[in-house]
């Protein structure tokens, strides 16, 4: 009997092996470079671009899968919705870390004290030019602020790379060669490489030596996610587990962004890739909303405001990595702020993708989300209540106060 039973279980662990690298029914680009006709065409009829592309640009290309006509989203790997699904009153449909593109094409408009105004959907991320998608290059934003990265040229291979070279090896660098990939590495359940393997980094990021016009990156930021992490935070958050690793090929978060906005690093700006210390990591544990500081440190995590773990071992970031609750642990006064503490990488229903909204006074307003269909009207900056839910990746108002002021209280508890 026994023997069998243990076979039994060592068979199931091998089928949870094989999941873990990525998801079996869904995997294309594994960590590394897919098969190449998923993007390109060797021959002229389905070639639509330059180098053979199957879009008529490389973000078209890459939304011929990562954005569907007909989704119900979020689901899976999905990072745009299609305009069919964008009317009046919708809101994009996937709630990935990164974000829903979709939000640069929600224009928002209302009249306060008989003033018109308008939220351009431009607003609210990166801009990248998908041609066959809909998505233009920012008209506002010429080149990227504090920095010199023509927006004309902003593609999804501007941040990643198409081909996902960069991998981490088994001891623990990041090489664009040197061992085959075996999966993918951005998740919490993916494997980690033994000796003369490799997994990728996280989410085929840009790293080192990887150039695009006038910027080269110098490494690659570290970190964790859930492997459902395109999914609605109504009951459970999505917990990223940003990480700080800063040699072999890496790079902190800050320097990351900094590739194109270096500008956003000096001079009288938000403090970045610097510890909270005790005052701020204390207020971050306690504060649970407006006017309730009886918080504690094992459940003060929250999505709309993440920190970044003092680690750079990727074990330890996906321990953190969950989307069950079950790991909402807080700050220790060496864990930092960053960019992603603020911003989505991609877009967000707020304007500079930020997480939250910071153009109005109240983030609820008597007990509900503001709405232009309820008492909030004059903060709800034309959306309904309903939509501004969609914005916060539809957890419930009651997870705030009646009368919440803006999230940066969460570490400045100013409210
Ligand atoms: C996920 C999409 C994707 C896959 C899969 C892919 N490519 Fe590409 N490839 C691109 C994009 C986007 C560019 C344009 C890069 C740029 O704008 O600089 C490109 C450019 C190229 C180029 C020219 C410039 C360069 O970077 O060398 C070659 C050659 C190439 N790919 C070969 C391949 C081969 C071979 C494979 C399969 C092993 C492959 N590609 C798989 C998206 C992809
Ligand atoms: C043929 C369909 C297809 C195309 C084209 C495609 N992707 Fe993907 N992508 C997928 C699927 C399926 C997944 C999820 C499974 C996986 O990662 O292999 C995915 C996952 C990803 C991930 C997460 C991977 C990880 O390991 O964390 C990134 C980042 C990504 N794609 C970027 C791109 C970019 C950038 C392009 C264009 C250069 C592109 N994709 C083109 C199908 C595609
Ligand atoms: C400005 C840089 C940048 C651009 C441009 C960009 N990405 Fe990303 N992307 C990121 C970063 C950083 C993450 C990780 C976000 C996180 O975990 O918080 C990410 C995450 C992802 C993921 C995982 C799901 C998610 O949203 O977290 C996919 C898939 C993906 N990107 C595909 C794309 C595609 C397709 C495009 C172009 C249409 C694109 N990206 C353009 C930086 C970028
Ligand atoms: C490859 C270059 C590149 C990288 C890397 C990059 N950005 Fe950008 N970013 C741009 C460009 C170009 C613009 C201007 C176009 C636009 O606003 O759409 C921009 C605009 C922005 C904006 C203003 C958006 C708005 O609507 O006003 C924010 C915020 C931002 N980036 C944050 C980040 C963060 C955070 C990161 C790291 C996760 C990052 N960027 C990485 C090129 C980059
Ligand atoms: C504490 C929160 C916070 C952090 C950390 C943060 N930002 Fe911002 N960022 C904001 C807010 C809020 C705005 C809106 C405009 C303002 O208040 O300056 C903004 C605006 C921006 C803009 C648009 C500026 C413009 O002129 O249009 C860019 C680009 C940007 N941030 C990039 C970054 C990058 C890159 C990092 C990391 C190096 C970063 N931010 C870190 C909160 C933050
Ligand atoms: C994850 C925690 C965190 C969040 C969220 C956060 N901050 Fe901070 N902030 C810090 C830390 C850490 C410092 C530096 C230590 C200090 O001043 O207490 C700081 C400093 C500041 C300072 C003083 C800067 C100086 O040069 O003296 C201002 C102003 C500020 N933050 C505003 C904001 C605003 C506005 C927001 C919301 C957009 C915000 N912060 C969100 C952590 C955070």
């Amino acid at each position: 009997m026994e023997p069998r039973v243990k076979w039994g279980l060592i068979t199931l662990a091998m089928v949870v092996l094989v999941l873990g690298l990525g998801g079996a029914a869904y995997a294309f680009h594994s960590g590394g470079v897919a098969e190449c006709s998923g993007c390109h065409s060797m021959h002229s009829a389905a070639a639509a671009g330059s180098f053979l592309l199957i879009g008529s640009d490389q973000s078209s290309t890459c939304l011929t899968c990562h954005e569907r006509d007909t989704d119900t989203g979020p689901s899976s790997y999905h990072v745009s919705t299609a305009p069919g699904s964008l009317g009046a009153g919708q809101s994009p449909l996937q709630r990935s870390p990164g974000g829903d593109f979709g939000w640069l094409k929600k224009t928002y408009n209302w009249t306060l004290r008989s003033t018109a105004y308008t939220e351009e959907g431009r607003s609210h991320g990166h801009n990248i030019v998908a041609v066959d998608k809909g998505y233009a290059a920012d008209l506002v934003n010429t080149t990227a602020p504090g920095g010199t990265f023509p927006a004309a040229q902003l593609a999804c291979n501007s941040c990643h790379d198409p081909h996902g070279k960069y991998r981490r090896l088994a001891d623990g660098t990041v090489a664009r060669t040197g061992a085959p990939i075996i999966g993918s590495g951005s998740y919490g359940t993916s494997t980690e490489p033994s000796a003369g393997y490799a997994v990728g980094v996280y989410r085929l990021l840009a790293g080192a030596g990887y150039t695009k016009g006038t910027v080269t990156f110098n490494g690659v930021p570290a970190a964790k996610v859930p492997s459902t992490y395109n999914r609605t935070e109504a009951s459970t958050q999505t917990r990223v587990a940003y990480g700080k690793a800063t040699s072999g090929g890496h790079q902190s978060w800050g320097d990351w962004c900094a590739t194109c906005h270096s500008g956003m690093l000096t001079g009288k700006k938000h403090p970045v890739d610097q510890n909270l210390g005790s005052r701020v990591a204390t207020n971050y544990n306690q504060y649970k909303k407006t006017g309730d500081m009886t918080g504690t440190d094992t459940t003060s995590f929250t999505s709309l405001a993440p920190f970044i773990s003092n680690t750079s071992d990727y074990a330890a970031l996906a321990l953190l990595a969950k989307n069950d609750d079950s790991k909402l642990n807080g700050p220790a006064s060496n864990d930092q702020v960053s960019c992603m503490t603020c911003h989505r990488a991609h877009a967000s229903g707020w304007m500079y993708g930020l997480r939250f909204n910071m153009e109005s006074d109240f983030m609820v307003y008597a007990g509900a989300y503001p709405g232009t269909d309820n008492s909030g009207a004059n903060y709800a900056r034309g959306r309904l209540a309903a939509e501004t839910q969609t914005a916060y990746y539809d957890r419930p108002a009651s997870v705030f106060s009646t009368y919440q002021r803006a999230f940066c209280n969460k570490c400045h508890a100013n409210d």
